[in-house]
């Protein structure tokens, strides 16, 4: 006894040190959260900044000094990858039935999108979300609205286990490829074995990595001012002055943060949302409180072409998703004028489709 208790008062100054340092830290942190972060912020915790897998420069690095970055066609890709990847993209076989690629949910003619507000999967089921676009998908942070893929390869597995999307296996899969002389021939050029689950993901990837599309805006970004018209660049302004930018920043102008859908009022208000709702986002990956309805912030490239919006395809119209950005993330009514302006500029972001 004597001996625990003389431990206890030995101990007690350290502790009072331990909280006073651990008061000056919180100050410290709070405060400098209140100068360096951005607003609007109330998912702190939530906002993941780092330069991508491509270690592409942060957003201060900008040429014109602009929160947005010019992309260009990319150069050092492996040709007889992406070619075949492209055909991997669009090979039905990755699907149980035979009846599903890649290219059915991502059409390259069609923004690489669906237009549906549920995919379509193996016999006809319909997915939890809306299918984003797999075109500039190389330029995100994370794969999937709820970022629970870090790579584009990781990001392929996914779609063809998934039961609702093309129902197979990796096994049945290369059973299919493995018959085919063609496809092995390429596949033993290319990666010196036959076809394996790393070698399909590796070239549908490289092939994703080409999906590049530079717009009328990047010329702009890139210091061409006559790239876009008066009532375009007003638009970028009115998308700046708005605050738009805090989020949707950077090479595909999004895709490099998870930020709250619902930060200055519930987006999620009314419905019925238990922990396995898609609703949820990141919390669903990661269980943690702070990441209840936290997504991916998608970017904004080609995004006049991929209507409907949203994770939940709840708005069917670009105007109404740039209105409902104002009021749930930004807390503001924009006068109709700026969505209209904006709306200019959001279509200045269509690039040239491959
Ligand atoms: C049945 C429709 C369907 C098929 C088939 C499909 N996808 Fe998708 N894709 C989706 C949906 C829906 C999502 C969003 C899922 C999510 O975020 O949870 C998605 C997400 C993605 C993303 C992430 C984009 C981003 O911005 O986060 C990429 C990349 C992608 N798919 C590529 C592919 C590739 C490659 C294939 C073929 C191996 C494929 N998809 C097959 C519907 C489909
Ligand atoms: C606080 C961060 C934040 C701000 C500020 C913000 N957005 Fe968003 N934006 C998001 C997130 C997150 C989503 C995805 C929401 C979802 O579907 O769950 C999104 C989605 C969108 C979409 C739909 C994209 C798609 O493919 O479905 C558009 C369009 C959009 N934002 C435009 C804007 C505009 C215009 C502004 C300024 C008026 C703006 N955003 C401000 C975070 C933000």
């Amino acid at each position: 006894m004597p001996n625990q208790n003389s431990t206890h008062s030995l101990a007690m100054p350290m502790w009072k040190k331990a909280a006073i340092g651990l008061s000056i830290l919180i100050v410290v942190l709070v405060i400098g959260g209140i100068f360096f972060l951005p607003s609007p912020k109330k998912t702190e915790s939530a906002i993941v900044a780092t330069p991508d897998a491509h270690g592409y420069p942060s957003v201060s690095a900008s040429r014109l000094d602009e929160p947005l970055l010019p992309i260009q066609m990319p150069t050092g890709l492996d040709e007889r990858k992406v070619a075949l990847g492209r055909e991997l993209f669009h090979d039905p076989r990755l699907s149980r039935d035979n009846s599903i690629s890649c290219a059915t949910c991502h059409d390259l003619a069609r923004g690489g999108v669906d237009r549906l507000p549920r995919s379509i999967g193996v016999g006809g089921q319909k997915g939890e979300v809306n299918a984003p676009t797999v075109y500039n998908s190389s330029f995100n942070f994370r794969q999937f609205w709820d970022g629970r893929a870090n790579t584009l390869e990781e990001q392929v597995a996914g779609p063809v286990e998934n039961p609702v999307e093309m129902a197979s296996t990796w096994e049945d899969v290369l059973v299919k490829l493995k018959a085919d002389q063609r496809m092995v021939a390429q596949f033993r050029a290319i990666y010196d074995s036959e076809p394996t689950a790393a070698a399909v993901q590796n070239a549908i990837a490289e092939f994703e990595s080409s999906l590049i599309t530079p717009s009328r805006m990047d010329r702009w970004l890139s210091g061409e001012a006559d790239a876009i018209t008066s009532q375009e660049l007003e638009g970028y302004r009115s998308f700046r002055r708005h605050g738009c930018v805090t989020c949707h920043q950077g090479k595909n102008i999004g895709g490099n943060l998870f930020q709250r859908f619902g930060v200055m009022q519930d987006y999620f208000a009314g419905r019925t949302v238990d922990d396995a709702d898609p609703d949820q986002g990141r919390f669903r990956v990661t269980k943690r409180e702070e990441d209840r309805f936290v997504f991916k912030v998608p970017g904004l490239r080609n995004v006049a072409l991929t209507a409907p919006y949203f994770h939940d395809a709840s708005e069917a119209t670009l105007e109404d998703a740039v209105t409902k950005m104002g009021r749930y993330q930004l807390g503001v009514d924009l006068p109709p004028e700026d969505v209209q302006s904006m709306m200019q500029f959001l279509h200045a972001l269509n690039g040239e489709q491959l």
